[in-house]
């Protein structure tokens, strides 16, 4: 097994102005252009943990707290919280900032979990998280809880 990594070695942040090919019927941001943003910097920062290739397999609920305007920067930071043996849980923060105010506004959060697949494409360990402090103890066992509450509802849906 490999040593434990720390969420500051795989923890990215993607940047994109939202210009017209990004809008929905409204004139805003459509939401399946943050939902894909989310999607990519989580399995950026899945796959920089583990050096594997990373499927997401579950992505927990997404709240849109306030419209994404064109022109905007869309800033979305991934940050890995909890590693199961093959299962990766990463935190997504989404801000937009108006490049001409500097007026930020935090617009999205949500939890994805990916699975590090192995050269016969099946779920493979990945490597441990490195917890450093208090607040990443906390987040952890926090994402251990999530990660039974999903697993759990998985077998509920299987009945
Ligand atoms: C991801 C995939 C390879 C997992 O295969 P599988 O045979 O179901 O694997 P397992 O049952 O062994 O589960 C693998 C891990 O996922 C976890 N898992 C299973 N269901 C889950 C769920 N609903 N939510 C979160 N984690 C889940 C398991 O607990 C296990 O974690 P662990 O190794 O840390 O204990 C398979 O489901 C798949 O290919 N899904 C499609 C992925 C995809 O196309 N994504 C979209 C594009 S990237």
């Amino acid at each position: 097994m490999s040593t434990a990594k720390a969420s500051s070695e795989s923890r990215v942040t993607l940047h994109q102005l939202m210009l017209p090919e990004h809008a929905n019927a409204h004139g805003n941001v459509h939401g399946g252009v943050i939902l894909r943003m989310v999607d990519e910097a989580g399995a950026i920062a899945a796959m920089r943990h583990a050096r594997l290739p990373c499927v997401t397999i579950s992505i927990d609920s997404m709240t849109f707290r306030q419209p994404v305007h064109l022109g905007e920067l869309l800033i979305c930071t991934a940050t890995v919280t909890w590693v199961g043996r093959s299962s990766i849980e990463v935190h997504c923060e989404v801000h937009a900032e108006n490049p001409i105010t500097g007026v930020i506004s935090h617009t999205n959060s949500a939890f994805l979990v990916f699975v590090a697949l192995g050269p016969d494409g099946h779920p493979t360990a990945a490597p441990q998280l490195a917890l450093l402090d208090e607040g990443e103890r906390r987040r952890f066992e926090e994402g251990k809880l999530r990660q039974a509450h999903r697993i759990g509802a998985r077998s509920e849906n299987a009945r």
